[in-house]
């Protein structure tokens, strides 16, 4: 059965998609898992990461949630190992078009679940791809996920940020998902070099440490190289970058991390 993270964080450019898509990537290269990547996102950045258009499919993830296609339906493979459940547009309606009809969906939060209903039995990993705000669709992927992953950049916004989101993340977990697992921070797009950037980080561990969170030891640098490979590539940077650079060993090193942190169930 798999093991489902959503990666969750209440911004945009925070490198969501780059994790998901990155360590999706070397998880099911390398350790030849079979991974899942369902996108939630609007912007369908899952599906570009993988060069592919986001308005080609015929079912995404809305119909999936509104109950009118199976998963199956929906799911292509990208990869070797990797399959995508992709989203786009429709995705900005899916609010609109659920609240209005709460007897037709009687159970909002947990669309996303309820419409998944079995496919965990075919992978080993499915990573949640999620919008920038902390919304109706991303309480959709808290209540379906296991674990969540939260990415902090530390020049975009402070640790006050980071505690303000995990807490939220908390106590939705106490009301809808008892079980999630805060499975980890990870520092993003980080420039090791600058001040600011390391005070940031150490903030954060030493929250992290007196949550009893745990905070990857590793952070993923910012590259220039990796923002040309999205661009040009079609396929996430891991795949498309040789083995030295810095940013392939660093993700190198948060698959590592991910796949020895057994993460405690309903901590923090
Ligand atoms: N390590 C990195 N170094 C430099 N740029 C990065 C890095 N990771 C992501 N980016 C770039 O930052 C932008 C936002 O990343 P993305 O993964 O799309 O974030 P999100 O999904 O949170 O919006 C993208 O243009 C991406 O190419
Ligand atoms: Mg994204």
């Amino acid at each position: 059965m798999a093991e489902i993270y959503s990666i969750s964080m209440n911004k945009g450019g925070v490198g969501k998609t780059s994790l998901v898509t990155n360590l999706a990537s070397i998880l099911a290269k390398k350790y030849k898992k079979k991974v899942l990547i369902i996108d939630t996102d609007a912007q369908g950045n899952s599906s570009i990461a993988f060069g592919k258009n986001p308005y080609d499919f015929e079912y995404t993830i809305y119909d999936v949630m509104l109950g009118e296609c199976t998963p199956k339906d929906a799911i292509r493979t990208m990869k070797r190992n990797i399959d995508l459940l992709p989203a786009n547009d429709d995705m900005n309606f899916l609010e609109f078009d659920v609240l209005p009809h709460l007897d037709k969906y009687t159970r909002p939060y947990y669309l996303l679940k309820d419409g998944m209903k079995d496919i965990d039995q075919e992978y080993d990993y499915i990573f949640i791809d999620t919008p920038p705000s902390l919304g109706f669709v991303a309480g959709n992927c808290l209540t379906y996920a296991n674990h969540v992953i939260i990415p902090f950049v530390p020049e975009m916004y402070d640790v006050k940020g980071l505690i303000r989101v995990v807490k939220a993340i908390a106590e939705f977990r106490n009301d809808y998902n008892p079980s999630l697992n805060v499975a980890g921070v990870i520092g993003m797009k980080v420039e090791s070099n600058t001040a600011l950037h390391s005070e940031m980080l150490q903030e954060a561990r030493k929250y992290c440490n007196q949550s009893g969170i745990y905070m990857y030891e590793t952070v993923v640098p910012k590259s220039i190289a990796f923002a040309k490979a999205v661009a040009y590539s079609n396929v996430p940077a891991i795949l498309s970058s040789e083995s030295k650079n810095k940013l392939v060993k660093s993700y190198d090193e948060v698959a590592k991390e991910f796949l020895i942190n057994k993460p405690v169930k309903g901590k923090v």
